[in-house]
């Protein structure tokens, strides 16, 4: 397959670039696209034939089900039973924006959506050339992130190119992602609401408004096996770059000279390290392949860069990559969640 590559301006949104895109959306074919959280992979919702053709270019397994993106409140009508009470409020608060709110499904989205669920997961992204795109196109879109499956989401068109390049028909460019990590997906069919994915809006912020919001207990250690994570794609291994990564927690002064200490012992094997550090921390590393994620007292710049440090690193053809833990409140609760994805759950404590 062909795949074409547009650029848009997200300042300056070329309109006959969007109708153009939002045609190919509408004839059920597939379009990537940007959000403020990660790259989008988008489909016709309505259409199961559209949707069969995103589980073939990621590589997806069948009972991972899709996230339906709108482009206002009305839209979700026709595609939820009812919508609860307590959706409103975080529609209200949260929208567009980084929050994906499960409800229960019309009997409109076809079964290939929702992985035989009978809930549906709806975001109405705030990255305006996505909501453009939804909206020019009239139609809800099924987007998963637009990687392959198992590696980390793409925060960059480059990435997506990278993943997809003949798997999908086109490929916007709108530049970086910025929150740089996926939506927070809250479960609102069960009582009381329950985070089924840490992400871009942030447990603090959920429970300024539902002070009841658990966290699925699974998320904590995906390895154990008593703990089966309610939403289905969070028990696949993910973002996951070639290299093994290994975390190191703890005070900064140990992660540095453990991450020191781990690294000259694996160079002096001939084994090629690569490390994610901080602002902090980036001169006392003595590793040649050091990355900096960004400032521990801005954790959102760290988020922002999670996902594309990995990917850089891979690049360079490092076989380990030794991460920082980061404190796991606000948004560190999603980074730490991505980067022990990306461990399989490997931690050293020092
Ligand atoms: O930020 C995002 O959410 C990005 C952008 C493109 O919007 N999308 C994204 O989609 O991350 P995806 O497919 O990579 O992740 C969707 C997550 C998966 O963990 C999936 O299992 C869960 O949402 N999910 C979707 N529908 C669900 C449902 N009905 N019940 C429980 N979990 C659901
Ligand atoms: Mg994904």
């Amino acid at each position: 397959m062909n795949t074409e590559i547009i650029r848009i301006d997200k300042n300056n949104i070329n309109v006959d670039k969007i109708k153009a895109a939002a045609d190919i959306l509408r004839v059920g074919r597939l379009v990537a696209f940007p959000t403020e959280t990660v790259y989008g992979l988008g489909a016709n919702a309505l259409d199961e034939e559209a949707v069969k053709k995103i589980f073939a270019a990621k590589g997806r397994p069948s009972d991972n089900p899709l996230i339906v993106h709108v482009s206002d409140k009305e839209m979700i009508e026709g595609l939820v039973k009812k919508i609860p009470e307590k959706a409103f409020e975080l529609m209200r608060q949260f929208w567009p924006g980084a929050l994906t709110l499960i409800m229960e499904k019309a009997d409109c989205i076809p079964h290939i959506i929702t992985g035989g669920l009978n809930t549906v997961a709806i975001r109405m992204p705030s990255h305006p050339i996505a909501l453009e795109l939804i909206k020019v196109s009239q139609i809800p879109v099924a987007a998963p992130s637009a990687n392959i499956s198992g590696r980390p989401s793409p925060t960059e068109a480059e990435h997506v190119i990278h993943d997809l390049s003949g798997k999908v028909d086109l490929i916007i460019d709108g530049g970086s992602s910025n929150i740089g990590l996926e939506s927070t997906v809250l479960d609102l069919t069960v009582d009381p609401p329950m985070v089924l994915r840490p992400g871009g809006v942030t447990l603090e912020q959920l429970r300024g408004l539902l002070k009841d919001v658990v966290v699925d207990p699974a998320l904590l250690d995906i390895t154990r096996s008593e703990f089966r994570p309610k939403a289905p794609g969070m028990k696949y291994t993910h973002y996951s770059p070639k290299a093994d990564v290994i975390i190191v927690d703890g005070n900064i002064e140990a992660i540095v000279s453990k991450i020191n200490e781990l690294a000259s012992n694996r160079i002096s094997n001939g084994i090629k390290v690569g490390i994610l550090a901080t602002e902090q921390t980036r001169e006392k590393y003595k590793s040649c392949n050091v990355l900096s994620l960004g400032d521990r007292r801005k954790p959102e710049t760290i988020a922002a860069n999670l996902f594309k440090g990995l990917r850089e690193l891979d690049l360079t053809g490092v076989e380990v990559i030794f991460t920082e833990a980061v404190d796991d409140t606000g948004v560190g609760l999603a980074i730490m969640n991505r980067m022990k994805k990306a461990a399989g759950f490997n931690i050293i404590k020092v």
